[in-house]
């Protein structure tokens, strides 16, 4: 596996991807340790939520909180979601293929892409299956985000965009459901994917793409690899003019997140002000950063999500990739590729993300 982008999309993964995953050695973030310190999904005593937000006096149980900053996030995020994410648009695309290479014949797929985003799913399935979709619905809750899907798929009579769940009931039954990096969002992503099984037919298939992995975080060998590729970082940053540069136009730019902090105030969700970190903990709610966040629960594992759907669905694919976790987009020199390449060849497992296709059980 090839885990470098172009000079183009290097830029831009030095943008938003990689910001949002720096403070992950938390020294300068005093609230970072209190995110490790305590269970990100563990509740204070009240059962109001976990000890990290209260701090901020959320007016929201977790659940719809998490949903209510997600939609927040993605209205403020959209029109630049798809330059900011060369993790999905440059490197996916070819894994989309040949997990879509699995599915058996069928002239007429019924297709539900759940948090469709801009529609990276419905755009790999209709180029590789076309003619033989018969139905194609593009559901995400974020308005937003829908206008940007209308702006990059067709609309031809077999599709629907609808941010209204409801709507999305009625086109049921599917017979493929696609979820690309859809479930990390979810507060609840067992319970939402069991609630869709209702509209799959019994024979339907799950693609599951680009989840973050818990397993990446409990390997030693890769987490050792992890912390050595970062020293190597800091190091390089102190003699790299780019990083100078990027941290100067920081100091310009808005980080959507701070808006979203502010907006949650305005809207009545917090009574004071979150900061943004604690704002991206509740966006990739499932995201896991650190050994400490694993240990608290974040972060997903096909092996636990095999069990958790072991009634409904069969795990048929799993490949799991980006050895160097957040940073595995970078040209970095020869000796961490291989040591990336050795990672994966040593633990083809336990790689920081995964994409996964499931088959319905024909049970009951
Ligand atoms: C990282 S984007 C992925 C979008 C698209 N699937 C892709 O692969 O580019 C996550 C998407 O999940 C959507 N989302 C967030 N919370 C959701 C929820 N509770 N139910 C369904 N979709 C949700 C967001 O609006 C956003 O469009």
């Amino acid at each position: 596996m090839r885990l470098f982008v172009s000079k183009a999309n290097k830029s831009l993964s030095t943008s938003l991807f990689d910001r949002r995953n720096q403070p992950t050695t938390g020294e300068s973030r005093p609230e970072l340790n209190e995110i490790r310190d305590n269970t990100a999904k563990q509740e204070s005593a009240d059962g109001s939520g976990p000890f990290w937000l209260m701090q901020f006096e959320p007016q929201r149980p977790l659940p719809v909180l998490v949903e209510e900053i997600n939609a927040l996030y993605h209205s403020f995020d959209a029109k630049n979601y798809v330059d900011e994410h060369p993790e999905i648009y440059g490197f996916l695309p070819k894994l989309w293929r040949e997990m879509i290479a699995l599915l058996p014949t069928n002239n007429a797929w019924r297709v539900l892409d759940f948090g469709c985003g801009a529609g990276f799913a419905a755009e790999q399935i209709l180029a590789a299956l076309g003619d033989h979709i018969e139905k194609i619905v593009c559901y995400d809750p974020s308005p937003e985000m829908l206008e940007q899907c209308k702006l990059r798929i067709k609309q031809t009579p077999l599709t629907t965009f609808s941010c209204e769940f409801d709507e999305v009931a009625r086109h049921e039954p599917f017979n493929l459901l696609l979820t690309n990096s859809v479930l990390h969002h979810l507060p609840d992503f067992c319970g939402t994917v069991k609630s869709l099984i209702p509209l799959l037919t019994r024979d339907a298939r799950w693609i599951a793409g680009h989840e973050p992995s818990a397993r990446f975080y409990r390997n030693h060998e890769c987490l050792r690899t992890l912390e050595g590729y970062r020293k190597y970082r800091r190091w390089k940053r102190f003699v790299d003019p780019r990083s100078y540069r990027s941290r100067l136009r920081r100091c310009f730019v808005s980080d959507p997140l701070d808006l979203v902090a502010r907006a949650s105030v305005e809207r009545g969700i917090f009574r004071k002000q979150p900061t943004a970190l604690v704002m991206d903990r509740l966006v990739d709610f499932n995201v896991p950063h650190s050994v400490q966040e694993v240990a608290s629960g974040r972060g997903l594992d096909f092996k636990q999500m095999r069990d958790d759907f072991d009634e409904d669905f069969e795990l048929q694919f799993v490949r799991t990739y980006f050895f160097l976790g957040p940073y595995s987009l970078h040209r970095f020199p020869s000796r961490w590729a291989a040591r990336a390449i050795d990672m994966e060849k040593k633990f083809p497992q336990d790689g920081a993300n995964f994409c996964t296709v499931w088959k319905r059980k024909l049970t009951g």
